[in-house]
């Protein structure tokens, strides 16, 4: 494959351009020399045949903005490198086989808007340090194996979606309260599924007037269906019926 980055600068500009090119070209690992584009913006990869990891490299596009690998075979631990990507605004990751915690390094991914990782086996705790994104908006974590309870931390984001479920562990079979997200307003979609929730909905939850869909199914939430629920003019009816699953 491409043995020198001014050989892989067309090839690369080509997959960006090109979904159907890209498709056709990448077929291998990433290359490393793509690291020596230092002004990239944009890096798609979609339906490609990439296989292996994320060469560490990669961490020093210090311009690049956005990354999507989705549906590529992609696998591994993220390499610690992908936390020079200071501008970095959005990560997606769906439906690959990657493991192991979430570096610490991209506490330094201060420019995040969207971390959507669905569909992967991510572990460990859901990093606090997430809280200090100020600007994110959406944050995916749906279908890894992250441990429980969700950091009340976080709740200080301004998100307007919020997706997670199956997190591990369950506090010695207590479960896990509802997590404090009582700072999230504007919250539009809400997802908290199979994330040991006990007890019941909190009342700041009534707060939120943008959310319209809120899915809690595979808890042991408790308590009855709260009665400000109903008053709730910004919530769709079928909110009720996912609630309803839940309890
Ligand atoms: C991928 O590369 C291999 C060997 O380099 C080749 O045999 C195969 O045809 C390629 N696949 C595609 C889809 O280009
Ligand atoms: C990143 O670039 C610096 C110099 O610009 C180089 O020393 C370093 O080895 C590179 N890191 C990687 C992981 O390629
Ligand atoms: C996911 O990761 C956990 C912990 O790292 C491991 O025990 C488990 O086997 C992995 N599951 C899959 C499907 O790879
Ligand atoms: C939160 O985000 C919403 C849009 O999603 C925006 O209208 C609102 O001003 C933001 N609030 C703060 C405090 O930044
Ligand atoms: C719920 O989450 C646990 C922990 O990740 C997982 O082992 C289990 O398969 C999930 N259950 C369902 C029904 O998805
Ligand atoms: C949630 O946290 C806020 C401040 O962070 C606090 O004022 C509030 O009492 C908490 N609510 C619950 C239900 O724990
Ligand atoms: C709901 O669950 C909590 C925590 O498990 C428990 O303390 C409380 O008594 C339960 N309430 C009802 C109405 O079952």
């Amino acid at each position: 494959m491409c043995t020198s980055g001014r050989l892989c600068c067309p090839f690369l500009f080509m997959a960006i351009l090109s979904r159907d090119l890209a498709d056709s070209w990448f077929n291998g690992s990433i290359p490393p020399a793509l690291c020596s584009l230092p002004s990239l913006q944009v890096l798609f990869l979609y339906n490609n045949l990439l296989s292996g990891g994320i060469p560490p490299q990669l961490g020093n596009l210090t311009s690049l903005v956005e990354r999507d690998l989705s549906d590529n075979q992609l696998s591994g631990v993220l390499p610690k490198e992908l936390g020079h990507l200071r501008n970095l605004e959005r990560l997606v990751l769906i439906n690959k086989e990657f493991t192991g915690e979430l570096p610490q390094s991209l506490a330094r991914l201060k420019k995040m808007v969207n971390l959507f990782i669905f569909g992967n086996n991510f572990s460990g705790r859901i990093p606090e340090y997430i809280a200090k994104w100020e600007n994110l908006k959406y944050l995916g974590l749906i279908g890894n194996s992250f441990e429980g309870p969700f950091p009340d931390a976080l709740s200080s984001l301004n998100l307007s979606e919020l997706h997670v479920s199956d997190l591990t562990g369950s506090n010695e079979g207590r479960g896990f309260l509802f997590p404090n997200i009582s700072g999230m307003t504007s919250l539009e979609w809400m997802t908290l599924r199979n994330c040991s929730l006990t007890g019941p909905i909190p009342t700041f939850v009534s707060q939120m007037k943008s959310l319209y869909y809120m899915y809690l199914k595979g808890n042991k939430l408790n308590g009855s269906v709260p009665r400000w629920l109903a008053g709730s003019k910004a919530l769709y009816a079928y909110v009720f019926v996912f609630i309803l699953f839940s309890l």
